[in-house]
């Protein structure tokens, strides 16, 4: 089993350009299955979540060609047997983002069975909002033997009002469903409390490249006006947000000095807020070379981010978008982990995602969990230690400790890691971490 052995203290210095996103990617590839056209899309990461994805479209009668130059990233997705309507368990429980392909082929195919995708690491993690959402298209649906059996009367959905809001917010996936279901429904639908992720507008952007008419998606309301037909699309994934905030910590965790190109600064304004208030400095840079554009100024794709020595504590909850996401709760875990005073971390989405905790502990950190909140009480140093990846993002922060570590680090069973990050040690190796990937007796 591949494992990271990390030797901290590095400071990271160079470029990065951030991939295309994984959380966006995911739907845009099962939206694929809502044409009988190809649909192109560019910068697909190279993860292994995608490769799951892919694997199911196969699975669902999609034939998918790569494009010839390997650094755009070019996949071409084709539905050449449009007859399948089983996502498998087998491909399922390897990965919960499968459900995405339940709106598009309820939609286009009038019928769908699809694995219960279970629990995971970060939680239990239901499907109701989903399935009370297509519901409410007109759909049937029912749980046979561990399967979502569902299916569009007389083949085809109609529009309806959705309401999405849950416990815990919105449901990003599950505003991705209905909006891909809506699309070919008859009629208009109006989803409420929908999920204002970037993620979900850009699976909006490609729906109305493909003739799809949605209106006011990054709102908690969008309109869908629903079409006879989508046609094909080419397009290009959005940068994953994730990624780049992970990479900042990354580099601040080192006292770095790092460029990050395709940056998506837009998607960032609750993280760059707190990260400044820890120490962080974010600057654009112009394609001229020149920094911090005017007000308003939106070509500022390309930042460099630097820390001061000394990181402040601060006070972070994470909330749904265009709050600060769960998905960097672990990373900035780890970076405060070194900062002076105490910082408190309350998670309002997942409330047991603090696997990584209990390994940061290993590595001298001093955390007290309460409930849904973490105080990070910063000490002088982490030590390196054996530690265990428990999810994809609890890993990513395991990463950042090892990095800012004195000694040495390994992080076991990185394949959480592979399915968010493509080559990750790769990329801070050629910032100057010293970090290799190798394989170890399975624990
Ligand atoms: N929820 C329900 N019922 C539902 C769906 C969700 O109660 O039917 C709850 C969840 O249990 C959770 C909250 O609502 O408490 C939000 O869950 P959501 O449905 O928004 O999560 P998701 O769509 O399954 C996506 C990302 C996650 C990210 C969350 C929240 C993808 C493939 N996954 O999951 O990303 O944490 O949104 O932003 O887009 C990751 O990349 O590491 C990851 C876990």
């Amino acid at each position: 089993m591949d494992a990271f052995v990390i030797h901290g203290g590095k400071r990271l210095r160079g470029r990065v350009r951030i991939n295309g996103s994984k959380n966006a990617c995911l739907p845009l590839l099962a939206a694929a299955l809502l044409t009988d056209d190809a649909v192109t899309l560019h910068d697909v990461p190279d993860l292994s979540d995608i490769g799951n994805m892919n694997r199911l479209l196969e699975s669902l009668g999609c034939t998918l060609a790569k494009g010839k130059d390997p650094a755009t990233k070019t996949l071409r997705i084709t539905v050449t047997n449009p007859e399948p309507i089983e996502a498998h368990y087998d491909i399922v429980r390897t990965m919960r983002a499968s459900i995405c392909v339940l709106g598009p082929m309820l939609a286009k195919r009038g019928r769908a069975r699809v694995s219960m995708p279970g629990g995971c690491n970060i939680g239990d993690r239901p499907v109701d909002l989903h399935l009370r959402g297509l519901r409410a298209l007109g759909a049937q649906i029912h749980n046979e033997g561990g399967y979502i059996v569902a299916e569009a009367p007389g083949g085809k959905l109609k529009g309806g009002r959705v309401f999405l809001g849950g416990p815990f917010g919105s449901t990003v996936l599950g505003t991705d469903n209905v909006m891909s279901a809506a699309v070919l429904a008859e009629g208009t639908t109006i989803i409420e409390s929908a999920a204002c992720e970037p993620e979900v507008e850009d699976l909006a952007n490609m729906l109305n490249a493909m003739g799809a008419k949605i209106t006011g998606a990054g709102s908690p309301r969008i309109t869908i006006e629903g079409v006879e037909k989508l046609r094909g699309a080419d397009y290009t994934v959005m940068a994953d947000r994730i990624e780049a905030g992970t990479y900042i910590m990354a580099a601040a965790i080192t006292n770095g000095d790092v460029v990050l190109e395709n940056f998506p600064t837009d998607t960032l304004t609750a993280v760059m807020d707190r990260l400044e208030e820890v120490g962080i400095g974010v600057e654009s840079i112009l394609p001229d070379g020149s920094k911090n554009p005017a007000p308003g100024d939106r070509m500022r794709d390309v930042v460099r981010v630097f820390s001061a020595r000394r990181l402040e504590s601060v006070q972070v909850v994470t909330q749904p978008y265009p709050g600060f996401p769960t998905d960097l709760q672990a990373q900035l875990t780890a970076l405060l982990c070194l900062a002076d005073g105490n910082s408190i971390i309350t998670e309002k989405i997942f409330p047991d995602r603090f696997m990584h905790v209990a390994e940061l502990l290993r590595m001298n950190a001093n955390i007290m969990r309460t409930g849904t909140s973490a105080m990070v009480s910063g000490v002088k140093r982490l030590e390196g230690a054996q530690v265990m990846a428990s999810d994809l993002r609890a890993s990513a922060g395991l990463v950042i400790a090892g990095l800012g570590a004195k000694g040495t680090t390994t992080i076991n069973r990185v394949y959480h890691l592979d399915r968010g990050y493509e080559k990750m040690e790769l990329t801070l190796q050629a910032l100057g971490a010293e970090i290799e990937r190798v394989n170890l007796p399975a624990t």
